[in-house]
């Protein structure tokens, strides 16, 4: 796997600086549980089910430094983010080993391991969706950096490309942190997949069109119903594919799926700082007094939804309420 977003060894938890890339590859070390939570908040590492795996090392960090209760770092590591269902797994995976007695590390260390083979899982689960030559559209960033290796979205589109398939991805910029057009491109360029950025209102040009053969978008929380909470602006891109006809896929491990929640309604949905919106670097983009909002993410109905791309495969909305998470991972 040519990218890992993060990895832990004695010197403490390591992250590659994803606000940093593509301009340059930079890793930091955390050895605090206070600053494992704030690099999650400030978006140090993003993409749910790699903040999961973060907050589960912060948690592992935590019942090593004095102070600390499982209860007392769950709270802070469940304060940083709040749409992502991965980070209340990732946190609980090793709150209630801690606080049973087990090995915090250890139970961290499973957890990472439980979510890459899930993703790898999922790549082979959705690449004869991809059988033969393609132009998929992405929006965000659901590859190895937002995943610890493989990806979501991007690990069927791995498995197809190695196996010779001609693939090509358009890759929508994702306003305003762009992670797609910062992050998704620079995994794609590192594994030679052809692909274009496209800023996020040329989607529907080219759908309509008829460039695009499907879309495939990873998620941050999934209801009941199907509903999917993911990047804002995927909402849109699936209207506009049910428009043309063009299916419309979320690949997603099992701890995106929430159980508990039984429609799109109720996920909490993140807002951002106006700074986002407001400048680009040191470049101001709008005038001073003007309003701005920043939701970081939408909620996609799920009869928009072609299908979800699971560690066990491919299924239509309507079963998603009878996904288990299995105790041991597949593959
Ligand atoms: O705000 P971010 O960058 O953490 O948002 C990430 C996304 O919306 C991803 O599409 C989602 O987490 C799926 S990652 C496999």
């Amino acid at each position: 796997m040519p990218v890992r977003a993060l990895w832990y060894d004695r010197a403490g938890l390591h992250l590659i600086d994803q606000r940093r890339l593509p301009v340059s590859k930079i890793t930091r070390t955390y050895r605090r549980v206070e600053d494992v939570a704030e690099s999650i908040r400030t978006m140090v590492v993003r993409g749910a089910p790699s903040i999961g795996v973060a907050a589960a090392y912060g948690m592992a960090i935590a019942s090593s430094q004095k102070g600390w209760t499982p209860d007392r770092a769950a709270k802070l590591l469940g304060a940083t983010r709040p749409t992502a269902n991965d980070l209340f797994v990732g946190i609980e995976a090793v709150r209630s080993a801690w606080a049973s007695g087990e090995d915090p590390l250890e139970a961290a260390d499973r957890y990472r391991q439980q979510i890459v083979s899930e993703c790898q899982a999922i790549g082979f689960a959705g690449a004869p969706l991809f059988a033969k030559r393609s132009n998929v559209l992405t929006h965000c960033n659901a590859g190895a950096l937002a995943t610890v290796e493989w990806g979501t979205a991007l690990a069927p589109l791995r498995v197809a490309h190695d196996r010779g398939v001609d693939l090509f991805v358009w890759v929508d910029e994702t306003r305003p942190l762009l992670q797609g057009s910062r992050l998704t491109a620079w995994e794609l360029t590192q594994e030679r997949i052809p692909h274009a950025v496209i800023v996020d209102n040329a989607a529907g040009y080219f759908m309509r069109k008829g460039d695009v053969d499907a879309v495939i978008v990873g998620a941050d929380r999934i209801a009941r119903n199907g509903d999917v909470a993911n990047k804002v602006g995927t909402y849109e891109k699936a209207v506009v594919a049910h428009e043309n006809g063009i299916p419309f896929y979320v690949a997603a491990p099992f701890s995106t799926f929430d159980p508990k929640m039984p429609t799109g309604a109720g996920i909490p949905v993140e807002e951002r700082g106006e700074e986002e919106v407001r400048s680009m670097g040191s470049r101001r983009l709008t005038p001073s007094r003007s309003g701005v909002r920043n939701p970081a993410f939408d909620v996609t109905p799920a009869k928009y939804v072609s299908g979800f791309v699971t560690p066990l495969g491919v299924i239509p909305p309507s079963r998603v309420r009878s996904i288990r998470r299995p105790s041991r991972s597949p593959g």
